[in-house]
C-alpha cells in the first residue's frame, strides 16, 4: 500500500494520478482570466460542482459539451498541459491543490475560482471510505488510524485545516467564491444560481432548477456508472451532512474539535464550517 503514495514537498500524493513530474510542470501552466476554476479539498464537493458547472456551461438544448480533457489539473501532465491552450475557451478546469502550489498565473490573472468546502468531520468520513475504495489510495488500516491520520493532516493532497487556513485568506478576493457542502445541500438552487452569476453566465429561473434538479445525490448516483464507470458507487457513497456520527468515537470528535479549534477560530471560513 505504502508504494502508491509519495511526497512532494512534504505532502503525500497518489503516484498514480498526480506524479511528481506532472507536478513540477503546472509550476508554467499559464491560466486565462476566463477559465472557469473548480477547487476542492479531496471530498468536499468537488464531483458535484463540476458537474453543476459542466451544466452551467452548456447550452440549455440538453447536448452536453464535451470534456477535452480530464479536468484534474494535477492529472494532466507535461504532454497534455501542451494541449491546454488549443482548448477554446472558457475552459472548465479543477483541482484538489493547496493554493501554494496552484500555478501562479491563475492569482495573477485574477481568474474565477470557485472553492468547496465541506466540514472536516463529514470530509473525514468520506476521504476515509474513498481510500479503502480506491486503488490509487492506500487503504486504511483502521478508522482509528485514519482519523488520527486526517487530524494532523498526513493524508493524500495534505492537511485539510492547511487548505482551509490559505483559503481564508482569500476570502474577500473578488474573483475568490467560497462555497460549502452544507449550503448546497440546503439550498441547491440558490446555491446554483450564486455559482452561475458569479462566472458570468445568464440563465433563466427554469433553467437553474432544472440543473438543480438533475444534480440532487439521488440522480448523479443513478447516472452514475455512466458518468464515472466502475468508480461511480465509491465517489456517491451517501452525500449527506452529519454521517461522521456513525463513525467518530467521542474522544475523535473532541479531538477534532479541538484541532478546529486551533486552526480556524475566529476565521471567517471557520464560521461556515462548523457542523
Ligand atoms: S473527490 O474524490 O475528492 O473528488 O470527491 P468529491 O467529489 O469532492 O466528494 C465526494 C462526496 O460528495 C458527495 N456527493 C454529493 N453529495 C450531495 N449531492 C450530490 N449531488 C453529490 N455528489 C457527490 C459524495 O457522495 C461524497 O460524499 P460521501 O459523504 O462519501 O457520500
Amino acid at each position: 500500500e505504502e508504494d502508491k503514495l509519495y511526497r512532494y514537498n512534504g505532502v503525500l500524493f497518489p503516484v498514480l494520478i498526480s506524479p511528481e513530474e506532472n507536478l513540477r510542470a503546472l509550476e508554467n501552466m499559464e491560466a486565462r482570466d476566463n477559465d472557469v476554476m473548480l477547487v476542492a479539498y479531496p471530498k468536499c464537493g468537488f464531483n458535484w460542482m463540476l458537474s453543476v458547472l459542466h451544466k452551467i456551461m452548456s447550452p440549455p438544448t440538453g447536448e452536453k459539451v464535451e470534456f477535452s480533457f480530464p479536468p484534474l489539473l494535477e492529472f494532466f501532465g507535461p504532454q497534455l498541459l501542451q494541449t491546454l491552450p488549443q482548448v477554446p475557451a472558457p475552459r472548465l478546469l479543477g483541482t484538489h491543490l493547496h493554493p501554494d502550489i496552484i500555478p501562479p498565473s491563475f492569482f495573477n490573472k485574477k481568474t474565477k475560482m470557485l472553492v468547496v468546502f465541506r466540514n472536516p468531520k463529514d470530509t473525514a468520513v468520506s476521504y476515509y471510505h474513498f481510500s479503502n475504495g480506491n486503488p490509487i489510495l492506500a487503504a486504511a488500516e483502521s478508522w482509528d488510524k485514519y482519523c488520527a491520520d486526517f487530524i494532523n493532516g498526513d493524508v493524500p493532497w495534505g492537511s485539510y485545516f492547511d487548505h482551509a487556513l490559505a483559503w481564508e485568506k482569500h476570502i474577500d478576493d473578488c474573483n475568490m467564491m467560497i462555497i460549502t457542502y452544507e449550503d448546497l445541500k440546503e439550498d441547491l438552487r440558490g446555491g446554483i444560481r450564486k455559482v452561475a452569476e458569479f462566472f458570468g453566465f445568464d440563465l433563466t429561473n427554469t433553467r437553474i432548477a432544472t440543473i438543480a434538479e438533475d444534480s440532487t445525490f439521488s440522480v448523479m448516483k443513478k447516472g452514475s456508472k455512466d458518468s464515472h464507470g466502475k468508480m461511480g458507487h465509491v465517489l456517491f457513497r451517501k452525500g449527506e451532512i452529519g454521517d461522521w456520527r456513525n463513525h467518530f468515537s467521542q474522544a475523535q470528535s473532541e479531538q477534532m474539535d479541538a484541532a478546529f479549534e486551533k486552526h480556524l477560530a475566529g476565521t471567517k471560513l471557520g464560521s461556515k464550517l462548523k457542523y
